[in-house]
């Protein structure tokens, strides 16, 4: 069974409860019409009912008859949610005023729907940037405890198999966090390993990618993921994980041989550590184009409930896979 075909499989096994903050955007509702059919996940889409049955209908979308709709402007929680609002933002000088207008706005309300425990999950970013979905869900979701930072990892599903997990590889990170600490990229190692085991259901041997080999190279660059690599070995003394490596002899068994000779990860990574945002994001569109690799994701890893953002360029596939992983992670977290 492929990534994918697992991931609606786990999905339709849990039916967790997924909110998307977009309602009227015509992939968006065409995703909610589909995961609805196929019992993939329990749906509600935000914006006006009325507005949203009517541009449904003229998509002619019979299921989202069946898809809980809420009407950020108007609906019977929003007193409570103003609230919860203030007792989590107030001393970072948040007021009521401001929270009313907030608790209209679907993706601030998606993200305290999630914190209230009245949805599982979140979607959005068909219609929004990425830091506009990012930015309710670090206020108001927030980390998962013992992790402080927020990443994107990309399931990267190569043509050829030769490579990573019979052709499975995991990008990491290629969409939060630009320019990260020595300890928070060890984290970010950390995380990955769980998304890694968590969706892909396969073990991770991590690299930690540079432009040095075990010292190469010398520069300030390349000592961060070198302490990075350490922070991991001695909090996370079970994973599998060696750097700093490059990319070939992290992925190319005899050039990790040559280069880093008896590292138990060059040559066999499956999990491609970045050291900044810039060589991440860079990185996995460089594969998705030239190889022609899926690339599915970023798959936000770190919260303390999964919310996910999708690119504006979207398709329908795209959300409906993307709500998929978001019920697995929901099931997992
Ligand atoms: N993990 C966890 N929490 C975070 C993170 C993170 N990576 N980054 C910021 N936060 C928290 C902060 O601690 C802060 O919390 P607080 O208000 O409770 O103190 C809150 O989020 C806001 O922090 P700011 O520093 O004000 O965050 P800002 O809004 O400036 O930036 C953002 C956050 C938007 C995610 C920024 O890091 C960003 O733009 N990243 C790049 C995103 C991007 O454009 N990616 C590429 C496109 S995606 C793609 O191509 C697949």
């Amino acid at each position: 069974m492929d990534f994918m075909q697992n991931i609606i499989r786990n999905a339709k096994k849990n039916r967790k409860h997924i909110v998307l903050p977009e309602g009227l955007e015509e992939r968006t509702l065409r995703a909610a019409d589909h995961v609805t059919a196929n019992d993939i996940a329990r749906i509600t889409l935000l914006g006006d009912p009325d507005a949203i049955r009517r541009k449904a209908a003229s998509l002619g979308l019979k299921n989202i008859e069946n898809v809980n709709i809420i009407n950020p402007g108007s609906h019977p929680q929003k007193a409570a949610y103003v609230d919860l609002m203030l007792e989590l933002r107030k001393a970072k000088g948040l007021t009521r005023q401001e929270a009313e207008r907030l608790v209209e706005d679907p993706l601030y309300l998606g993200a305290v729907m999630i914190k209230a425990g009245h949805a599982d999950g979140e979607v959005a970013g068909a219609m929004n940037a990425t830091g506009d979905v990012l930015r309710p869900a670090f206020q108001y979701v927030k980390t998962r405890p013992g992790t402080t930072v927020v990443s994107g990892a990309f399931f990267m599903i190569l043509k050829d198999k030769e490579y990573g997990n019979d052709g499975i590889l995991v990008f990491a990170d290629c969409a939060v966090h630009p320019n990260p600490s020595d300890r928070e990229l060890a984290e970010i190692a950390v995380t990955s390993a769980g998304t890694t085991r968590a969706l892909g259901g396969f073990e991770p041997k991590i690299a930690m990618l540079s432009f040095s080999t075990k010292g190469s190279a010398r520069h300030e660059m390349a000592d961060k993921v070198i302490r990075a690599t350490q922070i991991v070995k001695e909090t996370a003394p079970q994973l599998a994980i060696d750097g700093e490596l490059q990319a070939d002899a992290a992925l190319v068994p005899a050039i990790g041989a040559s280069k880093a000779p008896g590292s138990n990860i060059a040559g066999k990574a499956n999990v491609l550590i970045f050291p900044t945002l810039e060589a991440g994001n860079i990185g996995y569109k460089l594969v998705q184009r030239l190889a022609h690799a899926e690339a599915i994701g970023p798959v936000l890893q770190g919260m303390a409930a999964p919310i996910n953002d999708l690119s504006r360029g979207c398709s329908v596939d795209d959300i409906i896979k993307m709500i998929a992983i978001t019920a697995n992670q929901a099931a997992q977290s």
